[in-house]
């Protein structure tokens, strides 16, 4: 029982090291000029627009990778007080010089343990391209959902997108990728379904909302209506 506990955070761990500076500064380029709409049928501007209509002033941003996607906002003048948690420090490093000017907090933790946030709740909370790294199936590793619940506000909305490894939902270069990383422990979506993550996420929430582009899935849940 030990040794499967040691093996899981060291997959979870090695999925969350591989975000180097290097890596980091080709990121942007090869996730969402490349990887994202040629292999994954969405292209960037379809997450762009996904954000700018979820996130609110109030906003955690959990699994920030190099931040493009909260840059978009800042942009736009969309954000107010931002909080980021990561698992690896670098990201959140890359983050924060991202957004600058704008002042952040951050939090280097894993998702699917309780979470080092106390006495403060978000409106939104957005989890982007990040479950799909993450070991174990929807089920499993859906317990991070509850420990995100305790910090969103009332009425507050989380959001995010996965990729899914799912056939008929991801075709033959999809799955040619994904091999790639799964065998590389970056990704861990092998067991991943729509089906489970609508359980686990209606268990957790009054309202869930799912849509699919390509095979990434855009989820989206609230207590309180979904506008
Ligand atoms: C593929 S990147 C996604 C980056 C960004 N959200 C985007 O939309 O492009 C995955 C991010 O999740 C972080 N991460 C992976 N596993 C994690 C875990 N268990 N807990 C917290 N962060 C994790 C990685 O360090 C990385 O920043």
């Amino acid at each position: 029982m030990e040794i499967d506990e040691t093996l899981r955070r060291q997959r979870v761990e090695k999925a969350a090291a591989v975000y180097s500076p290097l890596l980091l500064s080709v990121y942007d380029l090869w996730v969402y000029k490349v990887a994202a709409p040629r292999f994954f049928r969405c292209p960037l501007r379809i997450f762009q627009h996904f954000y700018e209509q979820n996130v609110s002033r109030h906003h955690l941003d959990v699994g920030v990778g190099s931040g493009i996607l909260l840059r978009h906002c800042r942009q736009k003048n969309l954000l107010d007080q931002v909080a980021l948690l990561d698992l690896n420090p670098n990201c959140l490093d890359a983050t924060e010089q991202a957004l600058q000017p704008l002042k952040v907090r951050k939090y280097c933790a894993d998702i699917l343990q309780p979470l080092p946030i106390a006495n403060e709740q978000f409106t939104s909370v957005g989890l982007n391209f990040l479950l799909h790294c993450v070991p174990g199936s929807f089920r499993e590793k859906g317990v991070a959902f509850t420990f995100l619940k305790q910090l969103l506000a009332p009425g507050g909305v989380l959001f995010g997108s996965t990729v899914l490894y799912q056939p008929g939902l991801a075709n033959a270069p999809a799955r040619w990728l994904m091999n790639r990383y799964n065998a590389g422990g970056v990704f861990n979506n092998r067991q991943d379904t729509q089906e489970d993550l609508q359980v686990v996420l209606g268990n957790l929430f009054e309202n869930v909302e799912m849509s699919l582009e390509g095979c990434v899935l855009f989820f989206r849940a609230s207590d309180a209506a979904l506008d």
